[in-house]
C-alpha cells in the first residue's frame, strides 16, 4: 500500500480566508496530497490575534466543511506554551508514522527557514510545499537560499497556483470600519457578522452560548450550513422589509435539533404535544423543524413567536406564513453553500424579484423531486404550494 501523504498548512487564521482556501485546495488539486491538515496556532510566537483561539477555530471548522480533504486540526491550539514548527512536524510524525509529511510554507517563508528554531532538525521531517509569491518570480536571493537548503537536506517542490492577493491583516480592516468583505468564506463573514469580531458592530444577544452550542450540536458543514442560512436570510429580511434580526436569529438556529435521535425528538414532540402525524413522527427530515422550535426555546432561550415559527415551518412551509418565515424557509434552499440542483440558479435569480415567486418555484422543485424519486410529500408542502400559488395569482 502507498503510502499516505499528508500536508500541513499552519497559522493565525485570524481570520481565515479565501486566499488560504485556494491555497489549500491548489495544494490539494496538484495531486501531491491526501488530505490536508489546517492547524490555526493557538499561541504565536511573534503575533497578537484579533480574535480568540476558540473562535478562529470555528471558523477554520466551518470554512474547512466545503472540501472533505481539509482536515482541521487542533494540535497547535492544544499544546502550551511556545509552538514552534519543529513541534509539530514531530507530533505529526509521532501520529502518522508511516505517513509522508508535506509542509506548505509561501515563497518568501524560504528565505526565513534557516532561522527557525532547529531548522536544520525540521528539513529532514517533511517536503516543503512552497506556493509562489505573487509576482511569480524568483529573486535571485530565493535561488540562492533554495539551492543552500536543498544541500542540506531540504526538500522542495513548487506548487502552481493562480495569485491570491488577499491578507487577513487587510480583512481586519475592512471588518473594523464595518464592512464585510468578499473573500471572506460566506460562513466565516456571518460568524463575524453576528459575534461582532475585529469591531464589527451588532453583535447578537446571547450569540456566544449559541455558537458554542451549535458548534457541538452540529455536524461541521451542517454549522456552516446555518451561518450560511443566516447571512442569506439577513439579505432576504433587508431586500423585503422584513427585520434582519430575527430572519439571522432563526436562520442560525433553524437546524439546531438536525441530529437529535428520531426517538428523541419523537419524545420531545409528545412531552410538548406537538404533533401526533404519523408521517412527522417517523422522519426526523420533516419533525427537525418542529423540535428546532422548542428546542430553540427550551436550550437557547428564544421566545419570540415570529422567529420560532420561522424555525418551524423552514422545511415544509404552511399556509399563511409569515414573510419572514419566507425569508428563512427560502433562504435554506439558496444559500451559498448549498449543493446545486436542477432550479437552483432560477430559485436564486427569482429570489431577488419576488419572495413569493421563488419560494413558490423552490418548493414545486422539491415537490418534482420527491416524486421523481417515488418518496412522500407531505400534506403541508402541497398546501403551501397551493396557497403561494393563490398568492402569486393575486399578485
Ligand atoms: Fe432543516
Ligand atoms: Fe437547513
Amino acid at each position: 500500500m502507498s503510502k499516505q501523504r499528508i500536508g500541513i498548512l499552519g497559522g493565525t487564521f485570524d481570520p481565515i480566508h479565501s486566499g488560504h482556501l485556494r491555497m489549500g485546495i491548489s495544494v490539494l488539486e496538484s495531486g501531491c496530497l491526501d488530505r490536508l491538515l489546517v492547524l490555526p496556532s493557538g499561541r504565536p510566537p511573534h503575533k497578537s490575534c484579533g480574535a480568540p483561539a476558540e473562535d478562529r477555530w470555528k471558523m477554520v471548522v466551518a470554512a474547512c466543511a466545503c472540501d472533505e480533504r481539509l482536515v482541521p486540526s487542533r494540535l497547535e491550539m492544544d499544546r502550551p506554551g511556545k509552538i514552534y514548527t519543529y513541534d509539530t512536524l514531530t507530533a505529526i510524525r509521532r501520529q502518522f508514522p508511516d505517513a509522508e509529511l508535506f509542509y506548505v510554507i509561501g515563497a518568501d517563508t524560504v528565505l526565513q527557514l534557516r532561522s527557525w528554531y532547529r531548522s536544520e532538525d525540521v528539513l529532514p521531517l517533511c517536503t516543503f510545499l512552497v506556493c509562489p509569491r505573487q509576482d511569480s518570480s524568483e529573486p535571485d536571493e530565493y535561488k540562492s537560499e533554495l539551492k543552500k537548503l536543498s544541500s542540506r537536506g531540504g526538500k522542495f517542490r513548487t506548487v502552481p497556483m493562480e495569485s491570491v492577493s488577499v491578507s487577513s491583516t487587510e480583512i481586519r480592516s475592512a471588518l473594523a470600519l464595518g464592512k464585510i468583505p468578499e473573500n471572506l468564506p460566506v460562513p466565516v463573514r456571518e460568524y463575524c457578522r453576528c459575534k461582532g469580531l475585529y469591531g464589527l458592530s451588532g453583535k447578537l444577544e446571547g450569540i456566544d452560548s449559541w455558537l458554542d452550542r451549535l458548534f457541538a450540536a452540529l455536524k461541521p458543514g451542517r454549522f456552516a450550513h446555518s451561518l450560511s442560512v443566516a447571512l442569506t436570510a439577513v439579505k432576504l429580511a433587508s431586500l423585503y422589509g422584513e427585520d434582519p434580526l430575527r430572519a439571522e436569529q432563526a436562520g442560525l438556529l433553524h437546524d439546531c435539533a438536525k441530529y437529535y435521535p428520531l426517538e428523541d425528538m419523537c419524545r420531545i414532540a409528545k412531552e410538548h404535544s406537538l404533533t401526533d402525524d404519523p408521517a412527522f413522527l417517523g422522519s426526523s427530515a420533516l419533525l427537525h423543524s418542529l423540535i428546532g422550535a422548542q428546542v430553540a426555546q427550551d436550550e437557547y432561550g428564544m421566545h419570540d413567536p415570529a422567529v420560532l415559527d420561522a424555525i418551524r415551518y423552514h422545511n415544509t412551509g404552511c399556509p399563511g406564513m409569515s414573510r419572514l418565515a419566507m425569508c428563512v424557509c427560502l433562504a435554506d434552499s439558496i444559500e451559498p453553500l448549498r449543493r446545486s440542483y436542477p432550479l437552483l440558479d432560477e430559485v436564486r435569480s427569482l429570489s431577488e424579484k419576488s419572495l413569493e415567486r421563488a419560494l413558490l418555484l423552490s418548493l414545486e422543485g422539491t415537490a418534482k423531486y420527491v416524486k421523481s424519486r417515488g418518496r412522500y410529500l407531505h400534506p403541508r408542502t402541497k398546501n403551501t404550494i397551493r396557497w403561494l400559488r393563490s398568492q402569486v395569482g393575486s399578485e
